[in-house]
């Protein structure tokens, strides 16, 4: 009998399943996020305590089916959330992050990447793999940010709190990273609701910070940079938009997960950043790239949604350096922050 040696392991045969089951999970997969976010939206993860929960106590408090909630709970805890114990449903360090009062929260970025007109781009995918480009326009009849500030109240609200709670995950190794001793004056342009500008305040207490973000993200600042916030006195914020002009002249731009729409746009922004400032002015972009990263389902899968809904993407180090070289600033260094963000670290000239 002849022995067949030497054949690698083909996906879905490295962790015990098959190919056939590997392939039919997949094609499935999209059961995975309805299911987490009808799970955040009917309220389990808020509602369920430290005690186990039989499912029927657990859909009489929420006013659910008792029958679909337990199926629904059964395909959430194939992944790891939600587990179940002779006693009921108990959390799960995973189920725990769907909590709204959990400081490691991401319950509105799922809402966010799960949220129904951002779950209608998918299908266009195929067009953008024959296109080369996303179609977002063409669906919406505006740009992604337009479409998202006038479709609804309550998408903007979503969207601004998702970016709050991923800069509530690495603020703080940011602050750490950055070193701004010598710097006085700093903007964080595109910077939501300023999460991160204030962390980096409160971090140099020399720093005076300016939040500049379109009007719908500067409606309702973190509550440090309001007049009646611990850092106003440190602390300006603006509306502006980046692709017409950048309304201060500070020593120090940074530009965090923004710069990852179209390539043309990233460009106009940096030479709009490197016009308001003036020579010596720092422009650092802080972004996850997609080079070697260590959640690669997570950064190949924000980079097709990228596509999709700016025509954007995740960049790699090469990819990053060409725009920092057609934004004509002087790249000093590409350096990792905590485990997914890179710094990218430019300088502007003459
Ligand atoms: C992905 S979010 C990142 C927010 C924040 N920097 C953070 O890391 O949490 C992109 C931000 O860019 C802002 N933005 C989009 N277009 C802009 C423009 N033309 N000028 C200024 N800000 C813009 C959005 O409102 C949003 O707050």
């Amino acid at each position: 009998m002849a022995i067949v040696t030497g054949t690698p392991p083909t996906a879905g045969e490295t962790d015990g399943s098959t190919p056939i089951s590997a392939l039919r999970d997949l094609a499935l997969a999209s059961a995975a996020p309805a299911a987490l976010r009808a799970a955040i939206q009917v309220g389990i993860a808020d509602a369920l305590g430290d005690a186990p929960t039989p499912v029927g106590a657990l859909a009489t408090s929420l006013g659910v089916n008792p029958e679909v909630l337990g199926r629904l709970l059964l395909n959430l805890r194939s992944y790891g959330v939600f587990a179940e114990t002779p006693d009921g449903i108990v959390h799960t360090p995973v189920s725990r992050l769907l909590r709204e009062d959990n400081p490691q929260s991401l319950r509105y970025w799922v809402l966010w990447v799960t949220e129904q007109w951002v779950w209608e781009l998918w299908p266009d995918l195929e067009q953008a793999v024959r296109t080369g480009r996303g179609h977002f326009e063409e669906r919406y009849g505006t740009g992604f940010f337009a479409h998202l500030h006038s479709t609804s109240r309550e998408s903007t609200e979503i969207f601004n709190r998702s970016q709050t709670e991923l800069s509530r995950l690495t603020s703080a190794a940011i602050a750490q990273a950055l070193d701004l001793s010598d710097v006085k004056t700093f903007a964080d342009v595109g910077g939501g609701r300023g999460y991160t500008l204030a962390t980096l305040l409160d971090a140099n207490p020399h720093l005076h910070g300016t939040l500049v973000d379109l009007p719908a993200a500067v409606a309702q600042p973190d509550p440090r940079l309001r007049p009646d916030g611990s850092l106003a006195s440190r602390s300006s914020v603006m509306a502006g938009n980046c692709l017409e002009k950048i309304p201060v002249d500070v020593d120090v731009y940074q530009f965090k997960s923004i710069l990852e729409w179209d390539d043309d746009l990233t460009v106009t922004a940096l030479k709009n950043a490197a016009a308001a400032g003036h020579p010596g002015s720092r422009i650092l972009m802080i972004t996850n790239l997609v080079d070697d990263s260590p959640e690669i389902r997570y950064a190949t899968g924000i980079d097709l949604l990228f596509l999709l809904n700016t025509n954007g993407r995740r960049h790699t180090k090469k990819g990053v350096t060409e725009l920092v070289r057609r934004a004509g600033l002087q790249l000093d260094g590409v350096t990792p922050v905590g485990s997914l963000l890179h710094v990218v670290e430019t300088t502007v000239t003459g």
